[in-house]
């Protein structure tokens, strides 16, 4: 069972020789059904939390991403043990780590690795791991991640781009998070469920995906107060047992599915989501005029060509998610009026604008802000994606626009989206992938 080896990733297409394009026709209204799958921003921190225990955990519902893939070799390259089983649960166990240096060539392939340093350092007291380079959307620092390490007792020193952290016992503190960091609050959690009394995150990250792995961690027997809200008190343990977690729906899969129904002008009813982690997509979309139904079992789409234009501004949740600026940008485009966006999270998330422009698109940027005038249609033509949700709403756009539209760079894509063509064209896609010919 436990036969996984570390050249799945290559047999997966990430780093072989194949590189795939998207060519996307004109699709008219998508209709139908469509699953979320469960969340890669919950999936990712979770695997990394196995380390904390040498017993076998379960994760059900784990979208089989590249970068879940990734994460998985991150444990496999310390010693532990994984295997799919045949519904998409992931079993792991880390019952020997052999090594305390996180792989530096799966590191550089994804930021996320670094969820792997507080875990290791909690289980072996030290771990040496790349600085994670920054990537497309901006230079994401780790200070707040190494300054709330540093405050349960870690020694933390840089030399020739790794980070070394070494504490004999790690100690609970006060340690507040001068901006809501998403991956510093997970790190810091995941270390102080063993250490030695008690640690309060003060401005922690409130994102769904933190409740998640909270969740993931006091079903192993942390003890947890406050997750969801921006003060979390831990109570150290001594050891964590094995569980088995079901991850909750991906609200940014499901925001995108969203949006193609929108952009299409077509009914999608979208299953398996949690409507409240969906507000601010829901709010913006009917502010728009799109009609959207809310039932018991998920959430009914309907797009119609005449919206209004609206603004939109990025910010921590309970705001609206950066992750789905790129996607609604998208929208926005060919939404009659004059529509600004504002990136606040990160400081280089409009690389969608300049593809999106060669598209017919009409949008100015203004320092932080997008000014997107609507125009009547967008015209197919090849565009790269730069990012994941770059590419993403590069997707959508082709979906509307007329003729067609070859994506370029699509790893990026598969990096976050797990069957996203597949369920595209079971909706009326008119989508294919196509190894690129050089
Ligand atoms: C998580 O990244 C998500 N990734 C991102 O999703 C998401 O965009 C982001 O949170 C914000 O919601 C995963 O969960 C795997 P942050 P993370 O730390 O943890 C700055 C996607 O598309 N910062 O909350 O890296 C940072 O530079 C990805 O699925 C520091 O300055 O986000 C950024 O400007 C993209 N110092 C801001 O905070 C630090 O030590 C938000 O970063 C840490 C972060």
């Amino acid at each position: 069972m436990f036969d996984h080896t570390i050249t799945d990733i290559e047999k997966n297409g990430f780093v072989g020789d194949v590189m795939e394009k998207f060519v996307i026709e004109h699709s008219g209204r998508l209709m139908g059904r469509v699953r979320i799958g469960g969340s890669k921003n919950s999936v990712l921190p979770i695997i990394a939390a196995t380390l904390l225990t040498d017993k076998e955990c379960v994760i059900q519902d784990v979208p089989k991403l590249t970068d879940v893939l990734i994460m998985q070799n991150l444990i496999e390259d310390l010693g532990g043990k994984t295997a799919w089983t045949e519904d998409e649960k992931l079993i792991v166990r880390t019952e020997d780590i052999v090594k305390t240096q996180a792989s530096y060539e799966l590191c550089t392939k994804m930021r996320a690795s670094f969820l792997v340093a507080g875990p290791i350092l909690a289980r072996c007291g030290e771990v040496k791991i790349s600085m994670p380079g920054g990537c497309a959307i901006g230079s994401r620092p780790v200070d707040l991640h190494l300054k709330g390490l540093a405050a349960l007792g870690a020694e933390i020193s840089q030399e020739h781009g790794y980070i070394y952290a070494k504490a004999d016992k790690l100690v609970g503190a006060n340690i507040y998070l001068d901006f809501p960091s998403v991956g510093a609050t997970e790190n810091i959690m995941m270390a102080a469920v063993l250490a030695e009394g008690q640690t309060i995150i003060q401005n922690a990250a409130v994102e769904p995906e933190i409740v998640d792995l909270s969740n993931f961690l006091t079903s192993m027997g942390a003890q947890i107060r406050g997750s969801g809200t921006d003060t979390i008190k831990i109570t150290g343990v001594d050891k964590l047992h094995g569980t088995n977690h079901q991850v909750i729906p991906d609200r940014i899969e499901a925001g995108t599915f969203m949006i193609a129904a929108a952009i299409t002008d077509g009914d999608v009813f979208l299953e398996n989501i949690v409507i409240d982690h969906l507000k601010p997509a829901i709010a913006k979309l009917r502010e728009m005029g799109v009609e959207i139904d809310e039932a018991e079992d998920g959430i009914r789409v309907k797009g119609s060509p005449d919206r209004k234009p609206i603004d939109i501004k990025t910010l921590p949740y309970p705001g609206f998610p950066t992750d789905m600026q790129a996607q609604f940008l998208s929208l926005l485009t060919i939404t009659p009026g004059t529509n600004i966006v504002t990136e606040t999270v990160f400081e280089n998330r409009f690389m969608h604008v300049p593809e999106l422009i060669r598209m017919g698109a009409d949008i100015k940027i203004d320092s932080r802000s997008a000014i997107i005038e609507g125009v009547q249609k967008l015209t197919g033509t090849q565009v790269r994606a730069s990012d994941l949700r770059a590419g993403a709403a590069l997707m959508l756009a082709a979906l509307a626009a007329t003729g067609t539209t070859e994506i370029h760079d699509i790893y990026h894509i598969d990096r976050g989206y797990y069957n996203f063509d597949t369920k595209l064209r079971e909706l009326g896609a008119k989508i294919r992938r196509e190894e690129k010919t050089c």
